[in-house]
């Protein structure tokens, strides 16, 4: 049984007769747990109409680039945000040509240029396009930029021909999609991760929090699971479900959260503080609910202990990576963090109005003593992918 849990799966259908078998992949991601929009390129519309689409995905199918309506609704940026993976099945010789020429002039063209996400394609021609010298170029050129193809498989074709070029079926690319998520990059490793904000009692109904909503610690940890981690995830009050396979504690406040990474810190490999710890908390909670009988009423706050910084100062301890939230001079305050709290790499992101709290994307600046990766705005997903990946790198050594 394949999942595809919470996926966000963008479907590009491009002009071959093999599009009718993308109906039933559509089936295959819904039934593996995915959320899909299909894409259709204008020779794709020959073959399978919208309405079909539409139907079986239950979302609206995207066709032009330029369509004041559907920019309005959701955007050829936006969508390529939206996506976890882009899944161009068939791939006609023509969408393939025009992937490897980089174009924009078409909405499925654009969106693969605009993307952070993972791309693959399933190529679906007759065999004599197939083996052709400008297809088998532009393969080479789309497959030392990372995107990766799926078959196509051998067998009867469409114009009577015998031979390669065939797409392979939806389950086989369902099965080869979900593979895309499960690199293997942190098995055998365990990783503790925190997450979400602390809540800070002042007297029983009320306390001092933040904006955190938890995103990005939650979709570090499932980027996590899928790289091969066995992950325990410790959280403050968010509205998140915990992703499949992820071990979750529910904590509130900072002393809470610092209990449970002590708890679980000697068996963990990587440790990730991806959580909007409150810094201070109120010296005294209040017994009774608080009565508004004074004018002007004074909380006493005293420092909450520095998780971070205490995990990173252990005596063989984890590979710690912090996280720093900043409303100006990032890359800066961000190296004073890892210096000054001795992580071995933190991720920096602005925040304030409308930037990262809250938010479903985000861009990270990744520093560590030697190394130095801007990722872009993109999902809170495709960024916990690509934090864990750059992580897997230097925990293992290869950066
Ligand atoms: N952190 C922590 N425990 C705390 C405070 C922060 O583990 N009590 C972690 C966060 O999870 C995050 C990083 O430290 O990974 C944030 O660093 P921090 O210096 O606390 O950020 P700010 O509170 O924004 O610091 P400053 O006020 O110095 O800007």
């Amino acid at each position: 049984m394949i999942s595809l849990n919470n996926k966000h799966i963008l479907l590009g259908v491009s002009g071959s007769i093999a599009a009718y078998k993308s109906a039933e992949l559509v089936r295959c991601f819904k039934g593996a747990g995915a959320e899909v929009r299909v894409v259709l390129t204008k020779g794709g519309a020959e073959f399978v109409t919208p309405l079909t689409f539409q139907a079986l995905s239950g979302n609206p199918v995207s066709t032009e680039l330029l369509d004041t309506e559907a920019e309005a609704a959701m955007g050829h940026i936006e969508l390529a945000r939206w996506a976890d993976a882009v899944i161009v099945a068939p791939a006609s010789a023509n969408v393939i040509a025009r992937l490897a020429q980089g174009r924009a002039d078409d909405l499925l063209s654009a969106l693969c240029l605009a993307t952070a996400a993972p791309i693959a394609i399933a190529p679906a021609m007759n065999q004599h396009m197939w083996a052709n010298a400008a297809t088998r170029e532009n393969l080479r050129q789309l497959s030392t930029r990372g995107i990766v193809q799926f078959g196509p498989g051998d067998g009867d074709q469409a114009c009577g021909d015998v031979g390669p070029g065939r797409m392979l079926e939806a389950g086989q690319l369902a099965r080869l999609t979900a593979a895309i998520f499960d690199t293997g990059s942190l098995a055998g490793c365990t990783v503790l991760i925190t997450a979400g904000p602390t809540q800070e009692a002042i007297d029983p109904v009320r306390y001092l929090s933040n904006r955190s909503s938890g995103k990005m610690g939650y979709a570090i940890a499932q980027a996590a699971v899928e790289a091969g981690a066995k992950v325990t995830l410790v959280s403050g009050p968010t509205a998140l479900r915990a992703p499949p396979r992820v071990e979750r504690i529910d904590v509130r406040s900072a002393q809470h959260m610092r209990d449970a990474v002590m708890q679980h810190i000697a068996d963990s490999d990587i440790f990730i503080g991806a959580a909007a710890v409150a810094d201070y908390r109120p010296v005294h909670i209040a017994g009774q609910k608080i009565k508004k009988t004074e004018d002007m009423l004074t909380l006493e706050l005293q420092r909450n202990p520095d998780i971070l910084a205490d995990v990173a100062a252990l005596k063989n301890g984890p590979f710690t990576v912090g996280f720093a939230a900043e409303t100006e001079n990032l890359e800066q305050h961000a190296r004073g963090k890892l210096q000054r709290k001795k992580l071995d790499m933190i991720a920096a992101n602005w925040v304030g109005e409308n930037t990262a709290f809250e938010r479903d994307d985000n861009a990270l600046l990744v520093i560590t003593a030697n190394d130095k990766q801007q990722l872009a705005t993109t999902s809170k997903s495709v960024l916990g992918r690509q934090l864990i990946e750059l992580i897997s790198k230097h925990y293992h050594g290869g950066a």
